[in-house]
């Protein structure tokens, strides 16, 4: 049977999120609409970077099972899909479709072949076909994402990305200058240009400052990010950025992963901490204020307490706005995972902790610092209490305001109250959107 209604399910990163909007945009097309529940056709976007992700992405297959024992056309997407390929038609009889990150535009045809009773799987790494046979973006959100660039050549030893989303590719210039107009022209205020590897954007020996320059020329697009990037991409053009273009928000997501030089050469990170510090010191030096977040990896094979001890006097030197934080897992096919001296739960667990206590620390620090200030905040979502509404200061904090605002007006705020994760904001004065 053809599906009339399909919902997608997505997982992990923001490069899936982006991923699952251009895949219900061309389910659309195709004449589909979106259905909350039971759906005709569900499509798992799935993610592959920590924990039991192919175990967690069959057990999701296995309660698409209806009451009445039917099920909806099912497709395995995303970076298990990747991993997996074949081998998911094995394991879950129920699966009817497997594709991969970079072949999603081939859903509509393998759509009509599992409806006629196939089993289609795709997951070529093609260069960057999908993209030219993916529908033009019409709606937007206010805070749109925008995938620039795909894959990484970096090869850190515990990482399974540049496996499942295959070589670093970088979009070409004039199709993300197209695809960022109409993501305006549908109604984004703000534009997050997004890659594995993003500060590593080029094309035609231009860079990401150059394009992120051409994209600030465009009217009613209020607001530039981009994440995530890699310590040794971060070139001085781009630092210069920072203090230079007016709607670059000031905000960088920079992972250093540990604290330790000897841990961060066993991960292959070609970066010292050394030199990860010299790089935040010149971005605060072309913006003073800019927030910087980061990503850490606790107890990865061979991390001794003084290794571990290093990392929490990292969090504190940086003064790291946010940061995430993450237990070391083995991902099947990569170097780490045969590496010796695989450290026990309990020792991850009781480190992760105490990192995540400093990382609050620091959080609550930098948010009671902008205490007092006014703002602009994009407003995005309706808060839990009635009348308050949910939006993004410039720093990327979310700020709580009462207001009747809706998505996408900016306000003009003071920032009242800090808390570890969040932000009391009150209006000051109401702007057009
Ligand atoms: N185990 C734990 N964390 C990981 N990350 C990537 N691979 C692993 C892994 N095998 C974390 C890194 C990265 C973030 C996206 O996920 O911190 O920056
Ligand atoms: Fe997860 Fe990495 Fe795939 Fe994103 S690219 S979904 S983080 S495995």
């Amino acid at each position: 049977m053809t599906p009339k209604t399909f919902k997608i399910k997505s997982f992990g990163c923001q490069m899936n999120v982006y991923d699952g909007e251009r895949i219900a945009e061309l389910l659309a097309e195709q004449g589909m609409t979106a259905s909350a529940d039971d759906a005709d056709l569900v499509v798992l976007n799935t993610c592959h970077i920590r924990e039991k992700a192919a175990e967690k992405a069959y057990s999701d297959v296995g309660r698409l099972r209806r009451d009445d024992g039917s099920k909806p056309l099912i497709a395995l997407a995303g970076c298990v899909a990747q991993a997996e390929g074949k081998e998911a038609k094995a394991r879950s009889a129920m699966i009817d479709m497997v594709v991969g990150p970079q072949a999603y535009h081939r859903l509509p045809e393998m759509i009509a072949e599992a409806a006629r009773g196939g089993r289609p799987v795709d997951t070529d790494l093609p260069a960057l076909s999908k993209f030219d046979s993916l529908p033009k973006r019409r709606r937007a959100n206010p805070s749109s994402f925008l995938t620039v660039q795909e894959g990484c050549d970096k090869f850190c030893t515990y990482c399974v990305v540049p496996y499942t989303r295959g070589a670093e590719i970088s979009r070409p210039w004039a199709d993300v200058v197209a695809e960022a107009q109409a993501l305006v022209d549908g109604g984004a205020l703000e534009i997050v240009l997004l890659g594995q590897n993003v500060n590593a954007w080029a094309h035609d020996g231009r860079g990401l400052q150059e394009l992120i320059r051409e994209i600030a020329r465009i009217d009613g697009l209020e607001r530039i990010r981009y994440t995530t990037s890699h310590p040794a991409d971060m070139s001085d053009a781009l630092i210069a950025a920072h203090g230079e273009v007016e709607k670059l928000m000031p905000y960088l997501h920079l992972p250093v992963q540990s604290g330790s030089d000897r841990v961060l050469k066993a991960m292959n990170r070609s970066h010292t901490t050394d030199t990860y510090l010299r790089t935040i010191e010149k971005v605060r030096a072309a913006r003073p204020d800019i927030a910087i977040s980061g990503d850490f990896i606790v107890g990865f094979p061979g991390e001794t307490e003084e290794e571990f001890e290093a990392t929490l006097q990292i969090v504190d030197a940086v003064r790291y706005a946010s940061a995430y934080s993450f237990k070391y897992s083995a991902r099947p096919g990569t170097p780490a995972a045969q590496m010796e001296g695989q450290i026990p739960i309990e020792v991850m667990d009781e480190r992760l902790q105490r990192l995540q206590a400093r990382i609050t620390d620091n959080q609550l620090a930098f948010n009671r610092s902008t205490v007092g200030l006014g703002t602009r905040v994009l407003i995005e979502r309706p808060g839990r209490r009635a009348g308050q509404m949910i939006g993004r200061s410039p720093w990327l904090q979310s700020v709580h305001v009462h207001t009747d605002a809706k998505p996408g007006d900016i306000l003009d705020v003071t920032l009242v109250e800090a808390g570890p994760n969040s932000m009391a904001g009150a209006v000051r004065q109401r702007e057009a959107a």
